[in-house]
């Protein structure tokens, strides 16, 4: 398996994921707060190794094709920003345990995954296919297991 078809895997784990809390968010009772803790710390990890595998394996060999001023990176780039903002937010309500601001964070939060892993899948990863060679995706790919089993979050 090379890296962006790794990378592509991934993006059905975390689809996974996020339907299993957004259910959970909107069934929330205060015997299952517990069960959305860890739903959430399960979707948190996933995202979080996902997105350094993308900016530390992916991105600077789409830089060295493409340039810096490609702005689709520079978009997907401001989206993992705020992609990782909505996990603090996320994680802040839970210790409070504000429901109504759960729930929207959440919503929030699986729009903008839906809309940025779809923008990966049809943009980024095909480009990423057709520009870096076959070789180097194998071998960073390789480096992901690396980063996936030394990333203690
Ligand atoms: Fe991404
Ligand atoms: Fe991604």
């Amino acid at each position: 398996m090379n890296l962006v078809e790794r990378l592509y895997e991934e993006h059905n784990g975390i689809n996974a994921k996020i339907e299993r809390l957004y259910n959970a968010v909107e069934t929330l009772k205060d015997s299952n707060v517990d069960i959305l803790k860890k739903l959430f710390e399960e979707l948190k990890r996933e995202i979080l190794i996902h997105l350094r595998e993308e900016e530390e394996l992916l991105f600077p060999e789409l830089v060295k094709k493409m340039g810096t001023s490609a702005t689709s990176l520079q978009l997907i780039l401001k989206e993992h920003e705020e992609i990782k903002n909505l996990l603090k937010e996320i994680n802040n309500l839970i210790l409070e345990g504000n429901k109504p601001k759960i729930f929207s964070a959440v919503h929030s939060l699986n729009n903008k995954l839906e809309d940025h892993l779809k923008k990966e899948n049809n943009l980024l990863y095909s480009i990423a296919h057709e520009f870096i060679d076959p070789e180097t995706l194998k071998e960073k790919s390789r480096l992901a297991v690396k980063i996936r089993q030394s990333t203690n979050i």
